[in-house]
């Protein structure tokens, strides 16, 4: 009999990848999610993602798996990191109730070490209330997730296209470990099929700081631009004009003293197979075409329209 997994958001980002992935390998998927489903993805089953404990155990019943992707990228619309701290324990509490065999949570890397940053330390809150729920678990936690439709790369790829110079907050000399959809969605697999406990990063092979990442995507859009420091002061207040003339939250200064922190650096062996230049090198031209409005994503109209369609091949 086929394995059930019910999942967060598999029309989203990083979850259209894990279902696609369960369905090569021959799980079910029942997805929670607010979104439509997209053309070819009959075969996952849907239901409205509520924070309603009685509709939750509803939903959870009967799964081998729940892998949790939920999380909010920052504070909006009366959500903060701590709502979703809550709602990723009443997750956990659900899956406990209704006798879910196992749990698997993304996270973070360094979730632990970010603690100063909101996201981070909400990040940390729920990795210990899941070691805590007493469910078989696996923690799987990426740095920079890179692949089609993702909103930093593609944006910063949308200002090398759009402006003739790309002014790096504090020279970009802070280091980053990226790595591709396919993997994290590998290593995500790979914890969902694994019995044991596992905390594992989801990192690439190339360690490269960020304005050499920067650097790289002007040469896999074809674009030559000038790329300097500027205080992060000064980038942060042109951001927050770029914000209001957008209508979105770029970056924040939370993440952006992430970055700094080197939070999206893993401390392991890299689990990434694929080599992040390639992937951009092969998809740069369709990198930043147009600007993708990350609240409209989630809290706009956008936010019922599919991200990724899990039935597209690979990404
Ligand atoms: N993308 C990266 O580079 C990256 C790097 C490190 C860690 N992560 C972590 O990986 C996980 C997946 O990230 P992702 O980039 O794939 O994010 P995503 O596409 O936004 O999907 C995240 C999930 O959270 C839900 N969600 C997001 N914002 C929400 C909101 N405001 N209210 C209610 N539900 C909301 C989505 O629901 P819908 O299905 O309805 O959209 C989806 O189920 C997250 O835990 C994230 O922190 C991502």
């Amino acid at each position: 009999m086929s394995r059930r997994a019910v999942m967060t958001g598999a029309f989203s980002y990083t979850g259209s990848t894990v279902a696609r992935q369960l369905v090569d390998r021959g799980w079910t998927v029942h997805t929670l999610t607010n979104r439509t489903k997209p053309p070819g993805a009959e075969h996952i089953t849907t239901a409205p993602f509520l924070f309603d404990e009685v509709h939750l155990r509803k939903e959870l019943a009967n799964a081998d798996v729940f892998i949790n992707t939920y999380w909010i990228r920052l504070p909006w619309k009366g959500q903060t990191f701590e709502t979703a701290v809550e709602r990723s324990k009443m997750l956990f509490r659900v899956a406990r109730a209704v006798n879910v065999s196992r749990v698997v949570h993304v996270s973070v890397s360094n979730a632990a070490d970010g603690r100063n940053l909101g996201y981070y330390r909400g990040k940390a809150d729920v990795e210990e209330a899941l070691r805590d729920s007493g469910l078989s678990y696996g923690i799987v936690r990426p740095t920079l997730i890179v692949g089609p439709n993702d909103v930093l790369t593609n944006n910063i790829a949308w200002f090398l296209r759009h402006f003739p110079f790309f002014p790096i907050p504090d020279a970009g000399d802070y280091r980053i470990q990226p790595i591709t959809l396919e993997d994290t969605g590998r290593i995500i697999l790979d914890a969902v099929e694994n019995s044991n406990d596992v905390e594992v990063d989801a990192a690439g092979k190339t360690v490269m700081t960020f304005r050499e990442y920067v650097c790289l995507l002007a040469r896999a859009c074809g674009v030559r631009r000038p790329v300097f420091g500027v205080p992060a002061c000064l980038s942060l207040s042109a951001l927050r004009v770029m914000d209001f003339i957008l209508g979105d939250i770029i970056l924040t200064k939370e993440e952006l003293l992430g970055l700094k922190q080197e939070l999206l650096l893993s401390h392991e062996s890299p689990r990434g197979e694929e080599s992040v230049e390639e992937w951009l090198m092969a998809h740069g031209d369709s990198l930043g075409r147009s600007y993708i409005n990350d609240i409209h994503r989630h809290f706009g109209e956008g936010s019922s329209v599919p991200v990724l369609n899990p039935t597209d091949s690979r990404q």
